[in-house]
């Protein structure tokens, strides 16, 4: 090899030796991780990668990859009387089915046959021995590196889950499970930590952590921590010969086992049980990472025996993470329907939890260069760059973000990122608003990305409706000159039907029945509610919402524009009247009078309702089970979309909210819930079933 290359190489080790000690640290020591599991996987895979390439680079003391840091000496340190071993890991179901066939070709067994498995969750905690002498508990270690861990013997005994005597238990008896947190509690916690103005904690494991590994143990003793118990350590004399008999004993003994386990008789059915599994862990109030499969038969378990650091006669089958490594391809730059500039990073594809990735926002110039929008540094102030690893993940379903970047893998050569002073569409100068992180071109209608993304806002659904009118086919009509505004869609049939010199029909990609039923759909959109009219407008700050609020002010579209223009003319009666109606914000107010200040918007405002027919607003007057009640959905309903079980709510009078607030009076809870169940528990909000919610819209 080159020096200079064996130079840049071992630079990168280096680097990643850094980040899996600093890692290291931030997990066992301060509990308090700034890295996500599979970050650390990732790191951890990349070190080995080298290490199986380079040999002769590392030192034969390298302890990179040993697990755990050394105990902190605030504890005494305490020996093992058996190494508490890790689990292997398998990503999916052939990591698991050579697991299966490796125990089998160990054992001599035919490959056709059955081991019989336990499979149990994989509770996200941290792992706890402890130490029964003729019944009476002596000790309570951490896993510490698996060998020597620390004695928190005082701290375990302020857990209620913990016996302190085991009236039946055998001589020495030793019990080892997983100290954790209830997501709710977790919740409970870090509220109570940010009243006090103490540290909040990063997730349930970090504060079962931290709890436990408490010098003072009063702290410890108000800590709502847990313990589950799945296997054993020494024992002079173990009346059980299976892990499911075991999971009885433990129960007998007094310790919280799970209860979601399952007896597999082979390979197929541990299958099903992760399938299953995937399905129900949403709806579990603890977290887990994964499922661990065990050998049921304790004789072959001892026949199978261990690796350095792991048995052969479990493994964990991890959930797929929702956060994956990949390279930054290219940033792109686009342009939105108010002129604002989103880059994005294009990626290499990578799965991410089931989905293939490609592309993730980046928010604005600040979030590139390392800061979110108050300045405080983000991603410890690392910038993005062209070329970069990075690690995205996808936080339920929406579009995929960049959480960190690693320095070690960035080309020497890798250049900081410009952004444009240009719009890439319009090549007019782009400009950063005060107090605000976008930057915006202001070229407007004489931006063609600009008057595209208006097109796509005003044709969709909850606008004018059309449907058959993508992108493509808008783009198509723009590039040809016959739709540039709102107003030249009612024109379309007049200007290009049938019948006409270059009619719609004959363009390519276009056929006799396509343009019948664009026609069709343009016809029928044409009659609009006020509130889907002024939504459609596209204006800053003017949502849904806010359309509806206005629209239910002033009724009628007249009345609503007289007063727009009064408005942009700086009268001020008709400032203060839109000032004071509930719910309007001063960005809304801002952006109206900007918009019918602007002679396109007003030209465009004053002929479109020649050519529609704008319904006023409907007083709605509805008594129903849930009239003027704040509704909020979660989970996956199985009957109807969200939108259809949206719509039906305010058709009955109720409001329906994405976020749980003390205005809240009912929680709708579909398959899969999260958070929002526990939060609404916690607060004493009605809960019901998808089953109950139909029973209520039925009346
Ligand atoms: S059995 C020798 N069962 O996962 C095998 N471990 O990555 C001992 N864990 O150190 C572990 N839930 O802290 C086992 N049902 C379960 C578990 C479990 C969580 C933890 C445990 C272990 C780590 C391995």
């Amino acid at each position: 090899m080159k020096k200079s290359k064996e130079k840049e190489i071992k630079k990168k080790i280096i680097i990643l030796q850094k980040e899996i000690e600093a890692a290291k640290i931030d997990y066992f020591q301060n509990d308090d991780p700034l890295l996500s599991d599979s970050e650390y996987d990732s790191l951890i895979k990349r070190y080995k990668e080298f290490k199986k390439e380079y040999p002769s680079l590392f030192s034969n003391y390298d302890k990179t990859l040993n697990v755990g840091t050394v105990a902190l000496s605030s504890f005494n340190k305490v020996e093992h009387s058996k190494p508490l071993l890790s689990l292997a890991n398998a990503f999916n179901s052939s990591d698991v089915k050579n697991f299966d066939e490796s125990i089998k070709r160990f054992l001599g067994m035919d490959l056709s046959s059955d081991i019989e498995y336990v499979a149990e969750p994989k509770i996200d905690g941290l792992s706890l021995s402890i130490r029964y002498e003729k019944g009476n508990l002596i000790l309570a270690s951490t896993r510490g590196d698996g060998k020597i861990g620390e004695d928190v013997t005082h701290n375990a005994k302020t857990i209620s889950e913990i016996p302190h005597y085991i009236s039946s238990a055998p001589d020495i008896l030793e019990v080892r499970g997983e100290v954790y947190i209830l997501k709710s509690d977790f919740e409970k916690l870090n509220q109570y930590q940010q009243l006090q103005n103490q540290k909040t904690f990063a997730n349930p494991r970090n504060a079962a952590a931290g709890s436990l590994r408490q010098l003072d143990s009063n702290i410890t003793k108000k800590r709502p921590l847990k313990f589950f118990a799945y296997t054993l350590g020494e024992i002079s004399n173990n009346p059980v010969d299976n892990q499911k008999d075991l999971i009885d004993l433990l129960k007998k003994y007094g310790f919280k086992t799970t209860q979601d386990f399952y007896l597999c008789k082979n390979f197929n059915e541990l299958n099903r049980v992760y399938l299953n599994f995937n399905q129900i862990k949403a709806n579990l109030d603890y977290d887990v990472d994964g499922l661990v499969y065990k050998v049921n038969d304790f004789k072959l378990q001892k026949r199978l025996g261990a690796r350095s650091s792991s048995p052969r006669w479990a493994i964990a089958h991890k959930f797929k993470p929702l956060e994956s490594f990949t390279k930054i391809l290219s940033i792109e730059i686009q342009v939105g329907r108010t002129g604002t500039l989103s880059p994005v990073a294009k990626l290499e594809p990578v799965e991410i939890g089931g989905v293939i990735v490609s592309s993730a926002t980046l928010h604005n110039e600040d979030f590139i260069k390392g800061f979110d929008n108050n300045g405080n540094k983000i991603r410890g102030g690392v910038d993005i760059r062209v070329g970069d690893l990075v690690s995205v993940y996808r936080a339920g379903d929406v579009i995929p973000k960049i959480k960190s970047v690693s320095l070690s893998e960035r080309s020497i050569n890798s250049k900081e990122y410009i952004f444009p002073k240009y719009c890439p569409d319009c090549g007019n100068e782009v400009k950063k608003e005060k107090n605000e992180s976008s930057i915006r071109c202001h070229a407007g209608l004489s931006c063609k990305s600009q008057v595209i993304e208006r097109l796509k806002h005003f044709v969709s659904k909850q606008a004018f409706s059309i449907e058959g009118f993508a992108e493509k086919q808008l783009l198509q009509l723009y590039d040809l000159d016959w739709i540039k505004s709102p107003t030249d869609i009612f024109y379309l049939e007049t200007k290009h039907g049938h019948n006409s010199k270059i009619p719609l029909k004959n363009l390519d990609n276009w056929g006799e029945k396509s343009a019948d039923n664009l026609f069709k759909a343009i016809e029928k959109s044409k009659k609009i509610p006020l509130n889907k009219f002024i939504f459609s407008l596209g204006i800053r700050y003017v949502g849904e919402v806010v359309a509806s609020m206005l629209a239910k002010y002033y009724i009628e579209w007249d009345i609503f524009y007289d007063k727009m223009k009064n408005l942009s003319q700086k009268n001020n009666s008709a400032l203060d009247e839109l000032v004071n109606i509930d719910g309007i914000g001063l960005k809304s107010v801002h952006e109206l009078k900007l918009f019918f200040s602007n002679k396109v918007s007003l030209e465009i405002t004053l002929e479109l309702p020649k050519l529609i027919e704008i319904e006023k607003y409907q007083q709605k007057n509805i008594s129903s089970p849930i009239s003027d009640m704040s509704l909020v959905f979660t989970g996956t309903l199985e009957t109807m979309s969200r939108s259809e079980a949206k719509s039906i709510a305010e058709n009955m009078g109720a409001k329906v909210s994405s976020t749980i607030s003390s205005n809240t009076n009912l929680l709708i809870s579909g398959i899969s819930s999260g958070s929002k169940l526990n939060r609404a528990r916690d607060k004493g909000i009605k809960v019901i079933t998808e089953n109950e919610w139909l029973e209520l819209i039925k009346k």
